[in-house]
């Protein structure tokens, strides 16, 4: 393979890790159709971070929910719902429906705000 300098391939390759340095998140995600991008900021805006630590999204430390890294490789949400982007949703829109007894509250999420979400989670660093 050519790999001389200014081969197109080399100026791909450092577009991509420069983006990956900036975390640049994709706009659009198959599985859910959310945006992985607003995801981010719909995080903040819903405050999950003050009970779940989660990746690349600023001031999410929180400790009192289990920490939403690595969430796609999990088998199970809340314990026992299967783990696939739909019930995710699911479980992030109703909560207490899912486990009455979960500490987690309703918060009232919409489903676009849902799907932006979980898109999110699937994508995270
Ligand atoms: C008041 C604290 C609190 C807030 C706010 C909160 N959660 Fe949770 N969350 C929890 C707790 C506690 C659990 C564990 C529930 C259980 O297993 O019954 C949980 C579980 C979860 C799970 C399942 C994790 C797993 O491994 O089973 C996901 C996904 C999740 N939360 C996402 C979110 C998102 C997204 C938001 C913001 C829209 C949010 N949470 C806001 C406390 C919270």
């Amino acid at each position: 393979m050519n790999t001389l300098p200014g081969h197109p391939m080399v100026a791909l390759c450092s577009a991509l890790l420069f983006a990956g340095c900036s975390k640049a998140l994709p706009t659009h995600d198959e599985a859910t159709g959310g945006n992985p991008q607003q995801g981010r900021e719909t995080i903040v805006r819903y405050g999950c971070g003050a009970c779940h630590t989660i990746d690349g999204v600023p001031n999410a430390r929180g400790l009192v929910g289990p920490p939403l890294v690595g969430i796609g490789e999990r088998s199970y949400i809340g314990g026992h719902l299967p783990n696939t982007a739909d019930n995710l949703e699911q479980w992030i829109k109703h909560p207490q429906r899912f486990d009455p007894q979960s500490a987690m509250p309703e918060l009232g999420v919409t489903d676009a705000d849902a799907r932006d979400i979980v898109a999110y989670l699937l994508h995270q660093p």
